[in-house]
């Protein structure tokens, strides 16, 4: 097991039970008395109540930047899923990090611990590391670079940072591949099979050269040998439940009704969706997207609620729809509320934090070979990692 926790009992009967104005009040006492020392991260996901306390908000490659650039704090608080704080204890203890602090840890705190991600949960390493067997007996792995996608657990991270593999976000998906094709001849892309397929659709790769890998499959990933031969990017069998509400039907419902709406979706949603919208991106495009857009816009917006909710708030010079006719919030990000960061604040200044996560040695360097690939290939374009 890749992540160690040091699990806290939420007092379910307590916390919940405090108004939310006076549990804003505690918060914020505490990160006054912490300064510096306390860093909270929140995704663009994440509630209003939570999102108000966080020194940071931004995408998923945003926030592990900012985690590996940590100097001065010795506690992040991340509001976020546990890939991500995974994400950012690994990159936060670098070798040169914990140099420039004396041996000192950052330490990272998931305000609760049930908040994860189901598309990361899609593959483990053990379904990983049997299918790049299997690929290996065929001949084929030595031509694969294996890309996993942020959304993931620390362990295939590392994996890809063994095999000569990368990480990526949704906001690098296209440099990330174009650094994989410019080394080897195919791509195991994994979990997430749209960002995947979607991406590489944009580099002029076929549908027909991107055969799905099915980790439940008895043999090849539920392909066959010719069609694995022909392929360029085997797209594990993965998807994100929130994003998947999104369909053809509700862009040419909107495109009738309001004729001049530009639809703005999340590459996580399927081809079809994102082949239909007008534009496509991570969290952190669609936000600039719409701050930069003028009064009078019209938007459907195809990703989690809470984030378009507060977009409509803080754009109403602009329309701004939700995609979906049916309400969709990522229940894993909504896990983290005020009184859970509430509660694990106060435990934190009272000297006995709760929900620790950590990322063993082995597992934390490899995975940041593969993290550090990506914002080298991200910043620079290339990487001699
Ligand atoms: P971003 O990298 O775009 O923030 O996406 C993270 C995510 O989980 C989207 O579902
Ligand atoms: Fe995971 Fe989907 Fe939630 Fe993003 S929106 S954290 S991919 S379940």
């Amino acid at each position: 097991m890749a992540t160690t926790v040091e699990l806290g009992q939420y007092p379910f009967d307590r916390y919940p039970k405090v108004d939310p104005t006076e549990l804003d009040r505690r918060c914020q006492k505490i990160r006054d008395e912490l300064g510096q020392k306390l860093l909270i991260l929140g995704h663009h996901y994440q509630k209003e109540e939570v999102i108000v306390h966080a020194d940071l908000r931004g995408d998923s490659y945003e926030l592990a930047k900012r985690a590996a650039s940590s100097t001065d704090c010795k506690t992040i608080v991340f509001c976020g899923v546990h890939f991500m704080a995974e994400t950012a204890y690994i990159l936060a203890n670098s070798p040169e990090k914990l140099a420039e602090r004396r041996g000192q840890r950052v330490q990272v705190i998931l305000p609760d611990m049930a908040a994860g991600c189901s598309m990361a949960d899609m593959a483990n390493i053990d379904q990983v590391e049997e299918a790049w067997e299997e690929l290996n007996e065929l001949g084929l792995a030595e031509e694969i670079t294996p890309v996993t996608y942020i959304n993931s657990a620390a362990n295939l991270k590392a994996f890809c940072g063994r095999n000569g593999g990368i990480v990526c976000t949704s906001s690098n998906a296209r440099k990330i591949l174009d650094w994989a094709f410019a080394r080897r001849k195919r791509v195991l892309f994994f979990p997430d099979q749209h960002l995947g397929r979607n991406t590489a659709l944009t580099m002029g790769i076929s549908a027909e050269q991107m055969p799905i890998w099915d980790p439940f499959a008895n043999e090849y990933g539920g392909t066959d040998l010719e069609t694995l031969q022909n392929s360029q990017v085997l797209l594990w069998k993965g998807h994100c439940s929130v994003h998947q509400v999104f369909t053809r039907e509700h862009i040419d419902t909107f495109r009738k009704t309001i004729p001049d709406i530009k639809i703005l979706v999340h590459p996580e949603c399927c081809r079809e969706v994102n082949d239909a919208a007008d534009l496509s991106g991570s969290t952190g495009f669609i936000l600039k997207t719409i701050n930069e857009a003028p009064a009078g816009s019209k938007w459907a917006i195809g990703t989690e609620l809470n984030m378009v909710n507060r977009l409509k708030q803080e754009h109403p010079e602009q329309e701004i729809h939700f995609l979906s006719p049916v309400v969709c919030f990522c229940a894993t990000m909504n896990r983290i509320d005020l009184p859970h960061l509430t509660w694990s604040l106060e435990n934190l200044a009272a000297n006995r934090p709760v929900n620790l996560i950590e990322v063993d040695d082995e597992t934390a360097t490899e995975a940041r070979t593969a993290l550090c690939r990506m914002m080298e290939v991200t910043e620079k374009g290339t990487t001699d990692l």
